[in-house]
């Protein structure tokens, strides 16, 4: 080793040891003729001192490096003279006094400061991503996701799962988004998919006999990325046999808690984990992945806006819509412009507009004591005050509040109030950054209504189980069947799904006929399956969970590029090694292919 000990390790315990450090330049100063260097490795920084009158060679040659240069070092320690201690510093007791320093590498200054907390350019920081991965905060998220892994594999492993590899070259297995494709050399004319997940692979180890598999497994889907999605992620991949849905549930918490007690053991974490239907979450939140560090939920107005005379509100209800609306506590003195930017949300939801009630008066009195001229909103004119203290009362409002109300089908106007909740839950510091609000979404719906293509698709995959007291509705109203999948939810993010799946040859070969597949095509896709379900498969089911979006939540980013090494962009590409990239013609030939420019 080019190194005795590492940077960050050095304690007055070391005082008086002579000790060779390596890694790079962080920050240099140059105090009356003392040379001052922090030395930075994976561990932390160290400061190492070079005196022109005990050592001038070196100090010669340390007055040349700059930021960034790989150097090493060999000295002693010491304690800091009184008065320079630097508490900030775990090593900020001692000091290395320098004998010898060697350039190992010098270094281009880079882009951007590596040893501050600045805003840089995202673009920038992932076409350098080895030096923003050389940042404080980046090499922690480096860390943590190493402890966040190993805690899983840890846990699962004394609880006897085996840790399974799946080929990544495989036959598409339908997650709901586009495969990557893979042309074959040896095949002409034939593809593979890149997995969307393991999905159908685990199940078959299931058949295998393995009853309890995990994987930290790659996934890769072509979808419109977002701040919380990318092209290639990683799942917490895992399947059990013999269980139900409490089964599943229960170890899920029991990861959770252990990851966050250990991760981040400062954050709140209420417990057990609430579980709640899929119905009442939409019901209550407007969402399937609700944030419930608060309340703010929705309320239905309908009845009431039905008697309102206000033509945005009843037009709505006459072509089968709804009324709804949330109440932002202590909001009735938003300006035009905050108002406006809520607007701005319901509208990017499909909404038409939103109606805005401000409730004014002696802050915190009833809202039966509401007069007429505390009514603040721009459809005061067409609303009896009766009106609106029927809705602040249905609101559970008092004065001072905020009442915003949303009409229009009901999906848009549960979208719209969602979204317009989790915006005031930040806005008006209601969402608790230190809470970590966990639950557990069950009872969706098996099936989900394509509207562009008129036919029924899986609200979560085709292998979920129907709700077996749902089994005789399969055909006459499928859109009433519920299934047995649950999802983990926290602050309004989805960091796990999952479901107890068909085993049943049967039942899973009339699934497909219902999402519209032929004999044949399922045959095609699905063959494998069904045949291993005729050769003793076991009841099973399982879940995933997204690593990236686990670790943002424990990092406290809401964008999963932060806990990525090798992120790519919103138009999924790799800024620093350029892929995609093209590729010459003698390769196209080679795999059978010929490239037609996009009309
Ligand atoms: P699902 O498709 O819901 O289920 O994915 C499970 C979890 O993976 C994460 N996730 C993503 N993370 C980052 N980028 C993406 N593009 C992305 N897509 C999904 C989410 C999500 O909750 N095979 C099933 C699981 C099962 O039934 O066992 C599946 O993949 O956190």
């Amino acid at each position: 080793m080019l190194k005795t000990h590492d940077c960050g390790e050095l304690t007055p315990q070391h005082i008086g040891e002579t000790v060779q450090l390596a890694g790079w330049v962080h920050r240099r100063r140059d105090h009356g003729g003392l040379i001052f260097l922090d030395l930075r490795d994976r561990s932390g920084l160290a400061q190492v001192v070079f005196d022109p009158h005990e050592v001038a060679e070196a100090h010669g040659t340390a007055d040349t490096v700059r930021n960034e240069w790989v150097i090493s070092v060999e000295g002693k320690i010491a304690k800091r003279p009184e008065g320079t201690e630097n508490p900030r510093m775990t090593t900020g007791e001692v000091e290395v006094r320098a004998v010898r320093i060697s350039v190992l590498n010098p270094a281009k200054t880079p882009p951007f400061y590596i040893n501050e907390e600045s805003e840089v350019d995202e673009a920038l920081r992932l076409r350098y991503r080895y030096l923003d991965l050389r940042r404080e905060r980046m090499a922690q998220n480096l860390r943590m996701r190493h402890r966040l892994v190993k805690i899983i594999r840890d846990e699962l492993d004394d609880r006897d799962f085996l840790e399974i590899e799946t080929p990544i070259l495989i036959k598409s297995t339908p997650e709901g988004a586009r495969d990557y494709l893979v042309p074959s050399r040896v095949n002409p004319g034939h593809f593979y998919a890149l997995p969307q997940s393991p999905q159908q692979l685990k199940q078959l180890l299931m058949v295998a006999g393995v009853e309890r598999y995990f994987q930290i497994a790659r996934c890769f889907r072509d979808e419109d990325l977002r701040a919380d999605r990318q092209p290639e992620f990683t799942q917490l991949d895992l399947e059990m046999s013999f269980v139900d849905e409490s089964d599943i549930l229960s170890l899920m918490e029991i990861l959770y808690v252990r990851i966050i007690e250990e991760i981040a053991p400062e954050k709140r974490l209420p417990k057990p984990f609430p579980r709640i239907t899929h119905a009442e979450a939409l019901e209550r939140y407007g969402s399937d992945k609700p944030d419930l560090r608060f309340g703010m939920q929705l309320h239905d107005l309908s009845e009431i806006a039905g008697g309102s005379g206000l033509g945005v509100l009843t037009g709505a209800l006459e072509q089968g819509g709804v009324v709804k609306g949330i109440l932002a506590p202590g909001s009735a003195g938003f300006s035009r412009r905050e108002l406006d930017q809520l607007t701005d949300i319901v509208r990017q939801h499909g909404a038409r507009g939103l109606v805005s009630i401000g409730l004014e008066g002696e802050a915190g009195a009833p809202v039966a004591a509401l007069q007429e001229d505390g009514v603040r909103s721009a459809v005061s004119s067409h609303l009896s005050v009766e009106t609106v203290r029927a809705i602040g009362a249905a609101l559970e409002a008092k004065l001072g509040d905020l009442a915003l109300i949303v009409a229009g089908p009901e999906d848009v106007v549960r979208a719209s109030l969602s979204a317009l909740r989790n915006e005031l839950g930040e806005r008006l510091g209601l969402a608790d950054p230190n809470e970590l609000a966990f639950a557990f979404v069950t009872d969706f719906p098996l099936f989900e209504w394509h509207e562009d293509s008129g036919r029924w698709g899986s609200a979560h995959h085709p292998f979920t189980a129907p709700r077996p007291e749902d089994i005789g509705k399969l055909d006459s109203a499928p859109g009433e069947v519920l299934s047995r999948a649950y999802d983990a939810v926290v602050n309004g993010y989805e960091v796990a799904s999952g479901s107890i799946r068909i085993h049943d040859q049967g039942l899973q070969g009339r699934i497909f006929g219902i999402l519209g597949y032929t004999e044949e095509q399922t045959r095609d896709r699905f063959g494998h399956l069904l045949e291993a379900f005729e050769y003793g498969a076991p009841p099973h089911g399982g879940f995933a969970s997204g690593i990236d979006r686990l670790a943002a939540v424990l990092a406290g980013d809401a964008n999963i590029r932060e806990v990525i090494p090798f992120p790519k962009t919103q138009t999924g590409q790799d800024l620093m090694t350029s892929a995609p990239s093209i590729v010459n013609e003698e390769q196209l030939a080679e795999l059978h292919l010929e490239f037609r420019q996009p009309s």
